[in-house]
């Protein structure tokens, strides 16, 4: 296009939204939930302005509210009353996310539920995964490994609960290598061949997870996840890790974190043909509440926080995820009505 015409374009605002090649929609966005016991319970998580524990009635109110807003899709995390060495809160019948999950199907059919499918929520050292005996380096701590044969089986195992339950898709987060292979095989085996697998394959060993660990009182108490998850400093490696996923029998591919990570999420979106997620992390959520709050009322202009978020958001989507989890997915889809 000659670039006179290309300027009128960019002038006119009309013409800048037909031309446009990017859409961010409602639907392409997933609202992640934390969930406690009890009832009634909104409790305000300190470092997510906006952002709260609920509890599971408050839980089906708020998804109300969401899907009327377009949402389609809501992953969930579950914050267990008691933590034990082996993670066994995880794949209790009648525990946190198995309970959510049955009432979030219960109440909307049409929505898809995801359930994160991981330990370190539930186990005491905060790992994603089953500590061995053997002092081996896995864990960045001498004096502690990872079981990963223990530890396939019981990602298999809460898996299996969170699809009796009801869940859609699961969503395994522990970085374990094998993970989606062994899950893939215990679903099919025990007759749940529907359920899917969003894999979190290219999961980064990030700076941008406090809010998270701090939601989920999840933070490795020794060592540190940079053992399973990726160095940053990498980019192929990532690719990998996606491909192998696939290979194990992923429905939906995912990135994580998004907005350091959009080279990856492009390269994957180049590479593969597959549907492809990226996680707008909690820290990523917070720096912009932060950077919002910073700015403050002396930002009357187009620097709102609808605007930034549209941005970001958007630019994720450019770059070639199909869908984007991020905390932002109920307050944007009210932007985006
Ligand atoms: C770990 C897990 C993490 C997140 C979700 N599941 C990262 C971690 O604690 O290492 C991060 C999500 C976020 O920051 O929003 N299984
Ligand atoms: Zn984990």
């Amino acid at each position: 296009m000659p670039v006179l015409r290309l300027r009128r374009l960019k002038r006119d605002s009309a013409a800048r939204d037909w031309s446009n090649r990017t859409t961010l929609l409602s639907k392409d966005l997933i609202m992640p939930y934390f969930v406690v016991s009890g009832k009634d319970v909104k409790r305000p998580i300190k470092s997510m302005p906006g952002i709260s524990h609920l509890s599971i009635d408050r839980l089906v109110r708020d998804i109300s509210q969401t899907r009327e807003r377009g949402i389609k899709a809501i992953l969930l995390f579950g914050i267990p009353e008691v933590k034990d060495r082996l993670g066994s809160g995880a794949y209790k019948k009648q525990g946190i996310v198995q309970r959510a999950v049955k009432a979030v199907k219960k109440n909307f059919k049409d929505i898809i539920a995801i359930t994160d499918v991981c330990l370190c929520g539930y186990t005491s050292h905060g790992h994603c995964c089953i500590i061995g005996e053997n002092p081996r380096p896995e864990t960045r701590d001498p004096k502690y490994s990872i079981d990963y044969k223990s530890t396939l089986k019981v990602l298999g195992k809460i898996a299996l609960s969170h699809a009796d339950a009801g869940a859609d898709l699961v969503a395994p987060s522990a970085m374990m290598d094998g993970q989606v292979g062994a899950i893939r095989d215990t679903l099919d085996k025990k007759g749940f061949k529907e359920a899917g697998i969003l894999a979190y394959s290219a999961k980064y060993a990030s700076n941008l997870y406090f809010p998270f660990r701090e939601a989920m009182a999840s933070g490795p108490q020794f060592g540190d996840r940079k053992a399973y998850q990726m160095d940053y400093r990498d980019s192929d490696e990532a690719l990998r890790e996606i491909g192998q996923d696939i290979d194990e029998g992923a429905d939906v591919v995912m990135v994580k974190p998004a907005l350091s990570y959009l080279d990856i999420i492009y390269r994957a979106k180049e590479k593969f043909n597959i549907p492809l997620a990226a996680y707008n992390v909690s820290g990523e959520y917070s720096m912009v509440k932060a950077y919002v709050k910073s700015i403050g009322y002396r930002a009357k202009g187009i620097e709102t926080e609808r605007n930034i978020v549209l941005e970001i958001l958007t630019s994720i989507k450019r770059a070639g995820a199909d869908f984007i989890i991020s905390y932002y997915a109920k307050e944007a889809a009210g932007w985006l009505n």
